[in-house]
């Protein structure tokens, strides 16, 4: 991945900045409008560094890793967009951005079936005690098959009970209804239409009734400073001891303390959890359970779905500095202000 894709008219084009090492096809392209800037190494970048390197900059492409903030913005006065590889933007001061005409786009849809797929991995993983199971081979510990070894919980039939129906929700609720028989509920902030209920026969419930109900609940709500901790000890103390918890939205979304003690004590039976609120710094609390699958944020970790999340942010970039129209901004109040201040600078 080049460190500079820089053409020999670049002084007259934009400046952007890449965060991280992409793809080359996509930074060849982006060479193509910009004078490109990239992360080649793959640096984890401190925000003073990320400050340092936006020096000049009018765009920048990113991830949900890299905090955005208004001190930021207000040192780079001269940024116009901020393009996401991903679909999560929670790292991200969108008002600020509404506030200077800043765009800020993601990645929606191009990741839906991929963290779905994953999701339900890590469920049946956790229900069925596979990385334990696994463990187990390796050190040799197998030695006869035995009616009691490494006993799990059923996915087939049981209740799959979802927090946040989005597009990944709504993925994950299919595989279960259509492919594994289950019975699905769900709780979200507000219910689907009732033609989106009914192929899946899911059940619109409380929050309450859905930790209570679920046999396996999977957590796919976008973080919000309200969603911090959605899943904490009193939440925990509401479902099954013999029920499993899997998180593929975002760190922060359960009390991963609160959770390890709940594991550890037998009042959960096993968690699956791809994202932690620490990351990657993932607790030893945790660490130490046999009873939880930990997995280093890999959701959307195809080599398809990657370049579709990368293209994606190409396609907002080139659309918002070459007069089009960015086809995914997170909302309309920031597509609205940086059009207006598009029509002030004249571009
Ligand atoms: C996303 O797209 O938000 C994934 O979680 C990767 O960060």
């Amino acid at each position: 991945m080049s460190g500079s894709a820089s053409a020999p008219a670049a002084a007259a084009r934009p400046r952007l900045l890449i965060s991280r090492a992409v793809f080359p096809e996509a930074v060849a392209q982006l060479a193509a409008h910009f004078d490109v800037h990239c992360n080649a190494d793959d640096a984890e970048w401190t925000p003073g560094e990320l400050s340092e390197r936006l020096t000049g900059c009018q765009a920048l492409l990113a991830t949900a890793g890299e905090p955005i903030a208004a001190a930021l913005l207000d040192a780079h006065p001269g940024l116009r967009a901020v393009c996401l590889m991903t679909v999560g933007f929670n790292n991200v001061d969108v008002a600020a951005c509404e506030a200077r005409g800043v765009l800020v786009t993601n990645a929606p849809g191009v990741l839906t079936e991929t963290t779905a797929d994953l999701g339900f991995a890590l469920m049946m993983a956790a229900a069925r005690r596979l990385g334990e199971a696994e463990r187990y081979v390796r050190a040799g510990r197998w030695t006869k098959w035995g009616f009691d070894l490494l006993i799990g919980r059923d996915i087939h039939g049981s209740t799959l009970g979802i927090l946040g129906m989005g597009r990944i929700g709504q993925a994950i609720a299919r595989r279960g209804a259509l492919g594994f028989g289950m019975n699905v509920i769900y709780h979200n902030r507000s219910r689907l239409p009732a033609d989106e209920e009914a192929p899946l026969g899911a059940r619109y419930v409380d929050k309450a009734t859905l930790l209570r109900e679920s046999d396996h609940l999977v957590l796919v709500l976008p973080y919000t400073p309200q969603n911090r901790h959605a899943i904490g000890a009193a939440e925990l103390a509401l479902m099954k001891p013999t029920a499993t918890l899997t998180n593929v939205a975002r760190g922060g979304i359960v009390d991963d303390l609160a959770l390890a003690r709940a594991l550890r004590e037998g009042r959960l039976a096993a968690a699956g959890l791809d994202v932690f609120e620490t990351e990657p710094e993932v607790p030893a609390e945790l660490r130490a359970l046999d009873n939880v699958v930990l997995l280093p944020h890999i959701g959307s970790a195809t080599e398809v779905t990657r370049r579709r999340m990368v293209g994606r942010a190409v396609d907002n970039l080139i659309a918002a500095f070459t007069g089009g129209e960015p086809p995914t901004p997170v909302s309309t109040a920031v597509r609205d202000a940086w059009h207006a201040r598009r029509v002030a600078v004249g571009r």
